[in-house]
């Protein structure tokens, strides 16, 4: 069954709302198994047909954990070319943290990256989770049957 992994960070619970909202878009197609989580090893990437960040901005930059993941998965030479990368996150004032996982996925892993990446100023709104539900959904449909 085609995976699609949501990968998040979020210290105040802003993000991972927006993860949540992801997911659940996604789980609303059948056939995809969605998983929602804070960290997933290099094996669990390569097996992924989809993967979603959820990337708050602290420092102007995305945080530790995810940057971690990311290190390991290049060291690992995980191959995610060509596969679906997405990035949401909040922020309070400059927001760089999604679209800088963004461009680690296409520069890096060679993923094929939607774009622009959804950002909420601090708590999402109703209207910034549906989008993140919609996002969900839309990768969950693209990669249905891979
Ligand atoms: C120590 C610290 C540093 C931060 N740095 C930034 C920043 O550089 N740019 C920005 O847009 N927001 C910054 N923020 C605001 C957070 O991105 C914002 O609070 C966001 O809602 C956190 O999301 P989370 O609840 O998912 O962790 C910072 C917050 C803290 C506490």
């Amino acid at each position: 069954m085609a995976k699609l992994l949501v990968l998040y960070d979020s210290q105040t619970g802003n993000t991972e709302k927006m993860a949540k909202a992801v997911a659940e878009g996604a789980r609303s197609v059948p056939g995809v198994d969605v998983e929602l989580k804070y960290y997933a090893g290099s094996e669990e990437l390569a097996e992924a047909a989809a993967i979603v960040f959820g990337a708050p901005t602290y420092y102007h930059d995305i945080t530790l954990p995810i940057k971690q993941m990311l290190e390991e998965a290049a060291k690992a030479g995980v191959q995610l070319k060509g596969k679906i990368g997405a990035a949401v996150g909040s922020y309070g004032w400059s927001g760089e943290a999604p679209q800088n996982a963004l461009e680690i996925l296409k520069n890096k892993f060679g993923m094929k990256a939607i774009e622009p990446p959804i950002t909420a100023l601090y708590e999402p709104k109703q209207t910034q989770l549906e989008e993140c539900r919609k996002l969900g959904k839309r990768i969950a449909q693209e990669i249905v049957g891979k």
